[in-house]
């Protein structure tokens, strides 16, 4: 019982967390009901029972579907605050949130709604909890690069309350070289980059996510182990991995958490580090991951250390705040 109390109590950084996969049932329902959106389920449960995903697509689905009820600058702070005091429960010290701008202008919300509600969640959460935190603008790769140009045009004014850019949405089809244009005009803008690569996608996408987009990490990267050249640089270049055990285990890419290859990827020197992803999709928090994927793949205090410390050392935070974490 001392490990889990261990993986519960020890300051950790989340780096991979979409802010939409945080709106819990509960919260769909009454943001449904506060805004007047129509729902295509009856109740909550029926809602929570469709979480029943087969791959990334059928998660994507409805993912996408919960987000609809998302409309005023109140109903981005009030999930970002949700989610901030949820993770400082389970001893985050920092987060950098990924958001999906594109599936809420695509209904026509700006952008300074967004960008405004989650902004300011991330400032009140800081002053009242004490957790530091930073948001991650995503580009949807199943949408073209133009419509990321767009995006990223709509972002300009409000580039001060963003750390970075990252790619995700449906992976196999849409390899990064798509972005190549749009992701060297973030970096010159001085923003951080990462990307979704090696989910489900092949290891080549992992190579262009780090060669063609200049990621600085990569999310999830599980794939990298069916190619040893990559993983040498990977561990070479201390390279992080935001790995997402429940995650990978909801949407299939291991059959069991048993099988998940964490213990492999940090038994192989690569700075991995748990993650949450989706939590309210994928049934836990972050000490959740940390806990269940422990139990199941027979991790130890060894590795519960370097995963905390990796996290750290792999986020986008003030140096200062770094030194003082680890
Ligand atoms: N958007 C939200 N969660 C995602 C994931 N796990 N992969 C790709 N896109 C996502
Ligand atoms: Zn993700």
């Amino acid at each position: 019982q001392r490990l889990p109390a261990l993986l519960r109590a020890m300051p950790k950084a989340e780096l991979h967390i979409h802010i939409e996969g945080s709106l819990e049932p509960e919260m769909i329902f009454a943001l449904a009901q506060r805004n007047g959106v129509q729902l295509p389920y009856a109740s909550v449960e029926a809602l929570r029972s469709a979480y029943a995903f087969t791959d990334l697509q059928s998660f994507l689905d409805i993912y996408y579907a919960g987000a609809s009820v998302l409309l005023h600058e109140q109903d981005f702070y009030d999930m970002g605050r949700a989610y901030l005091a949820r993770a400082a429960m389970d001893n985050v010290a920092h987060a950098e949130l990924f958001f999906d701008p594109q599936t809420h202008t695509a209904r026509g919300v700006a952008m300074e709604t967004v960008v405004g509600g989650l902004h300011r969640a991330c400032v009140e959460a800081r002053a009242e909890l004490g957790i530091s935190s930073a948001l991650i603008l995503c580009f949807l790769r199943h949408l073209s690069e133009e419509d990321a140009f767009a995006t990223l045009e709509q972002a300009q004014p409000y580039l001060d309350k963003i750390i970075g850019v990252g790619l995700d949405s449906s992976e196999r089809g849409h390899p990064p070289e798509k972005f190549a244009r749009v992701f060297a005009r973030c970096r010159a803008l001085g923003l951080h980059a990462v990307a979704h690569a090696g989910e489900e996608g092949p290891p080549a996408y992992i190579w262009s996510a780090l060669d063609v987009l200049k990621a600085e990490r990569i999310d999830h990267g599980v794939q990298a182990v069916h190619d040893a050249l990559l993983m040498q640089r990977l561990a070479r270049e201390r390279i992080a991995l935001t790995v997402c055990p429940l995650s990978n285990l909801k949407l299939r890419v291991f059959p069991s958490l048993a099988q998940h290859n964490l213990r492999q990827l940090l038994d192989a020197g690569l700075a991995a580090t748990v993650n949450s992803d989706d939590p309210a999709y994928f049934g836990g928090y972050i000490n959740e991951n940390f806990t269940q994927v422990f139990a199941a793949t027979g991790l130890t205090a060894r590795h519960a250390y370097q995963l905390a410390w990796n996290s750290f050392e792999a986020s986008f935070a003030p140096e200062a705040d770094k030194r003082r974490w680890e």
